[in-house]
């Protein structure tokens, strides 16, 4: 069995892994991947217990998980993303006021997923854009503007174009691939993947709650967005809201 050996400084294998499965305009052609219908697989054994359950109606939690979804069409844009909107969304998905840790899991509670607003300065109060590309300082419970990007290009960056057309914002998650294998080495990689997937779960359910639809995304050019977020780091995930 080959191993990523984190003994030598590189870790070339674990970039080289990540740039891999990138998609890139260039390769679109190729990448297209056909449907493929997911067939039920049963599981044998004998014991057996029928989950039965009903939602209860009234029970907000309840309301958010049952009714999440994935929004592959344009977005309606039925709320006003202002600084309030998205403070209460940062706390709830994010931050947690001053709760121990974060709203999410992190390995190691190292939280090395880096998070970012991207606003589209059509769809968004007019105060948040002299820079609408963000990031979230979680320490100092704030977002910083790190440049102003048009929405025009970023949305060269995404691959379902009516999705990113009609966003009010965009949110990625991204790391420095150089520097998260600091405490745990050979198993970084996986935890990184692990914590974006927390995150995301969060980012979804919040906006449900807040009544704003979400597509958590896989179709987008890596290396473009990285462009617009800087920093030197690879996204890993990113969203599309409104
Ligand atoms: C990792 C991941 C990547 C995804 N990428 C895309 C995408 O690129 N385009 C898209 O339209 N939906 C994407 N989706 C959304 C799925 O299509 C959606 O979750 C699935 O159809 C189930 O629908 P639901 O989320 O509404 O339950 C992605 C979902 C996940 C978890």
């Amino acid at each position: 069995m080959k191993v990523w050996n984190f003994n030598n400084e590189l870790k070339q294998l674990f970039v080289d892994y990540h740039y891999a499965s990138i998609n890139d305009p260039i390769y679109t052609s190729t990448q297209a991947y056909k449907h493929l219908e997911r067939i039920p697989k049963p599981i044998a054994g004998d014991v057996r217990f029928s989950l039965d359950y009903s939602l209860d109606q009234d029970n907000l939690f309840e309301n958010a998980l049952m009714t999440r979804h994935s929004w592959p069409y344009k977005f309606p844009n039925n709320v006003t993303i202002d600084v309030d909107f998205l403070s209460k969304f940062c706390q709830l998905a994010f931050i947690g006021n001053d709760k121990t840790g974060r709203t999410y899991p992190s390995g190691g509670a190292q939280y090395y997923v880096n998070i970012y607003l991207l606003l589209n300065e059509s769809k968004v109060c007019e105060k948040l854009v002299k820079h609408n590309v963000y990031q979230l300082d979680m320490d100092s419970q704030q977002i910083v503007g790190l440049n102003f990007t048009k929405w025009e290009e970023i949305q060269e960056a995404y691959i379902p174009k009516a999705s990113v057309e009609t966003a009010q914002m965009a949110i990625a998650l991204s790391v420095n691939l150089h520097h998260v294998s600091e405490k745990y080495t050979d198993i970084s990689y996986k935890l990184i993947q692990q914590e974006a997937g927390h995150i995301g779960q969060n980012i979804q359910l919040v906006s449900n709650y807040m009544n704003l639809k979400s597509l958590p995304l896989g179709g987008f050019y890596d290396l473009k967005l990285s462009e617009i977020i800087g920093n030197n780091e690879a996204v890993l995930y990113t969203f599309l809201l409104g």
